[in-house]
């Protein structure tokens, strides 16, 4: 994961122009929101898939199928997809069958024909990124919600939703053979200082009781992939200004869940929708590490003034880990 001298310089310039900006430019542009709030009288409820998009192959259908059974169970208000949503490349526009393929007839179960709030991973941007994004694909399936970065509000929690791949340094300096489609990207640098403010000034104007920030790559992760620096770096001081609770992303083909010694944030790993087993883990202490799966599946959240529940499921459906955050005394507890 070492970062060559070349682009610890262009991170270094990065990190300069976004304080720069941040600190020089007033707040124009807002992110956009959308509304989702509980159903009366009771916890708010999603499921949470990552990297999923494979034509049902790589156990994706059986993931569906038990997400389909515990969205029921739970009697869901909603589905987050923390991006990779079109294996390899994206789409290739907005009639690409993929989108039939990996998403329409797969997540068939009634309990999932709700929103599916979704943000672009690094694979959806070697494709048609503004294919991804376009509201034809509304059309065809009116689940479908994808932006690059957006707020959502779901009253009791605020979700905020960050384009993370044009963070990632390698992406641009050491891409190999994969072409990104940085279109709406460039120049860079003004892209990420302009979000990073958007972020931030959203997170500062929240009134919600909790706050959720989800992307694509991981910042804290065992996995394969492990921690993005450049996140850690600059999304997080930003995350932990604002007492944000937990970061939830995929990235990391795995199930995993680290809570952070120092600022007591949540890091949710669910980036087990298809392909999975990379079987490589990075060492990490035990004490943050709650949960490490390296296998598919997803994540369950039931968040209330006071709580948020959260569960991982496997393939079969069974539960692999259960959390419980308390608002009311900020201490982690079994339940
Ligand atoms: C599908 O899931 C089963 C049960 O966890 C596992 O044994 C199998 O290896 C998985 N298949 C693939 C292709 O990942």
């Amino acid at each position: 994961m070492a970062l060559s001298i070349k682009q610890h310089m262009l991170f270094h310039v990065m990190l300069v122009t976004g304080a720069l900006c941040l600190l020089l430019t007033p707040s124009v542009a807002e992110l956009p929101r959308f509304k989702h709030p509980a159903k009366p009288q009771q916890s708010l409820r999603l499921l949470v898939v990552g990297d999923w998009g494979r034509k049902g192959t790589n156990n994706q259908s059986l993931v569906a199928n038990q997400m389909g059974i515990v969205g029921e169970k739970l009697n869901i208000d909603f589905v987050i997809s923390t991006g990779d949503n079109f294996y390899e490349d994206g789409l290739k526009g907005v009639d690409d069958p993929a989108f039939f393929e990996s998403f329409v007839d797969i997540y068939t179960a009634p309990s999932l024909q709700k929103t599916w709030y979704s943000v672009l991973g690094n694979h959806d941007y070697r494709g048609d990124v503004e294919a991804q994004l376009s509201p034809v694909l509304k059309q065809k399936d009116s689940r479908w919600l994808c932006l690059r970065s957006f707020v959502l509000d779901g009253e009791i929690v605020e979700f905020f939703f960050v384009d993370t791949t044009p963070f990632v340094n390698e992406y641009f300096v050491d891409p190999g053979e994969h072409t990104y489609d940085w279109e709406g990207v460039l120049p860079r640098m003004s892209y990420l200082s302009e979000l990073l403010k958007d972020v931030d000034s959203a997170l500062a104007q929240s009134k919600a009781k909790w706050k959720m920030v989800v992307g694509h790559h991981t910042i804290n992760s065992a996995g394969h992939h492990g921690n993005t620096e450049e996140l850690k770096q600059i999304l997080v001081p930003i995350l932990k200004a604002h007492n944000v609770d937990a970061y939830i992303n995929g990235h990391d083909h795995c199930l995993e869940h680290i809570i952070d010694k120092n600022s007591g944030i949540h890091f949710l790993t669910s980036g087990g929708g298809s392909k999975a087993w990379s079987s490589d883990v990075r060492p990490w202490s035990l004490e943050e590490l709650k949960l490490y799966y390296d296998g598919q599946g997803f994540m369950s959240m039931q968040i209330t003034e006071s709580n948020a529940d959260i569960k991982f499921y496997d393939v079969s459906g069974k539960t692999l880990h259960t959390w419980s955050i308390s608002k009311d005394r900020n201490v982690p507890a079994w339940i």
